[in-house]
């Protein structure tokens, strides 16, 4: 259902500009809560201080909001040094490098798999325990290797330094991507993914690809993973593969739930799949009116005048909107303008609208300056243009919202939305 309705999201949404620009004056309803003040370069603190009066009082929002806990590991090395991940005292005789990878092949004229066994870490390429040991290997790669004491990988601590992993690793709430340099004299890559608990026993998924990426989805949320790899080369219809290259730990970002307000990676979420209380918020938060009045005044240094047109929406006053655009141009173009009451943004006290939510804003100097310099203020574009079916709304250039600035600036250096960089979606559950 959800597809079909992201379809027709998509289809409509040229057809619905024009209906959004409209309808979106009444996102400009009086009835607002927020903060509605024209001002101008000149009396920021005007608008600063009305958003301090009783109708949007500030209010302290949770630690949650602020620290940016990403688990990303970001790696890049074209050589993988050899760690062979059963057995430590034989890790360094393990070369998994490439040129060691081709050695292999010429050298035992077998196909070899990496094994999970304690006597992988024996195949050596210029002995004879590696003729031994290729004549007894397997062809694939286990899916699920040998569970014995001496199979178990070396799972790498909290502290481990991943910086010369082979893998580059990028956590989201459900999901592992991955990727990796391309590797010389190789065929094909084995990546092998298992939950911390069991790792590499029950449940390891193994994926093989000629691509130097992959994902490993619908991965169960709030656990730690570890990831490895190796390579292979074909030798006629067999494959011949390198030993595991070092494990990596893969700490997926959190997911929870607390009085009904989902955090992600501490980051509160309003969109279309979570939504907030109904007696959830009372005014912008304390960092969102602060960064926002330092945007304003940045701004007006640099000669462009930005006011907040629109801030906290009580779930009341998102009502009246989203009936408005309802009433106006029906559900459907309403469902890509309007948030349903509880999941507006506005709700959370961290979103602000700038000037006027018209779609001719997108062509102002105001805009521009926004969609540069808003990050730096703890600020993002929410809703990015070409990107409706995945926040499900339109583009709103006047739409941003308060991460802090360490996530601002990694979401926005990703060109990824919330829902993106996170791995989570944005669809109302009827
Ligand atoms: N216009 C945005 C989606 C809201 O209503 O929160
Ligand atoms: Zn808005």
């Amino acid at each position: 259902m959800k597809k079909t309705a992201l379809l027709l999201l998509t289809a409509t949404l040229l057809m619905s500009t024009a209906a959004c620009h409209n309808a979106s004056t009444a996102d400009n309803t009086p009835l607002t809560d927020s903060v509605v003040s024209q001002s101008t370069a000149n009396d920021v603190s005007s608008a600063a201080d009305t958003s301090a009066d009783s109708s949007a009082p500030h209010h302290t929002s949770t630690a949650s909001v602020i620290s940016d806990t990403s688990q990303q590991t970001s790696v890049t090395k074209n050589n993988v040094s050899a760690a062979e991940p059963q057995t430590e005292s034989r890790a360094a005789d393990t070369d998994i490098s490439p040129s060691t990878t081709e050695h292999s092949v010429s050298s035992t004229e077998e196909a070899s798999a990496p094994d999970t066994s304690s006597e992988s870490a024996d195949v050596s390429v210029d002995d004879e325990e590696n003729n031994t040991a290729s004549e007894t290997s397997q062809t694939e790669p286990s899916a699920v290797p040998v569970s014995n004491a001496d199979s178990q990988p070396e799972i790498p601590s909290d502290t481990d330094d991943t910086q010369n992993s082979f893998l580059n690793v990028w956590t989201k709430v459900y999901a592992i991507d991955l990727q990796w340099q391309p590797q010389d004299n190789v065929d094909g890559y084995v990546i092998q993914c298992s939950g911390d608990s069991d790792f590499p026993t029950d449940r390891t998924k193994t994926q093989q690809t000629t691509d130097c990426s992959m994902t490993f989805d619908d991965l169960a949320p709030n656990t730690t993973y570890f990831v490895r790899a190796c390579t292979y080369r074909l030798n006629g219809s067999e494959k011949v593969y390198s030993d595991w290259y070092t494990t990596d730990r893969a700490v997926l970002k959190s997911i929870e739930v607390i009085n009904g307000i989902t955090y992600v990676d501490g980051l509160l979420i309003a969109n279309k799949t979570y939504g907030l209380p109904e007696s959830y918020g009372y005014g912008l938060t304390d960092e969102t009116y602060q960064a926002c009045n330092e945007m304003i005044y940045a701004a007006a240094a640099d000669g462009i005048s930005l006011w907040i047109e629109s801030g906290f929406r009580s779930y009341e006053t998102q009502s009246y909107t989203y009936q408005s655009f309802v009433w106006d141009r029906g559900t459907e173009l309403a469902d890509l303008c309007s948030a349903r009451p509880g999941h507006s943004e506005h709700q959370s006290g961290m979103a602000i609208d700038f000037n006027t939510t018209s779609d001719a804003f997108a062509y102002t100097p105001e805009a521009a300056w926004i969609a540069a310099h808003c990050a730096e203020y703890g600020f993002i574009i929410r809703y990015p243009q070409g990107k409706e079916h995945i926040t499900g709304y339109k583009y709103e250039p006047w739409h941003v919202r308060y991460v802090g600035r360490e996530k601002a600036a990694a979401i926005t250096a990703s060109g990824l939305t919330v829902e993106e960089y996170y791995g989570i979606t944005s669809f109302y559950q009827d």
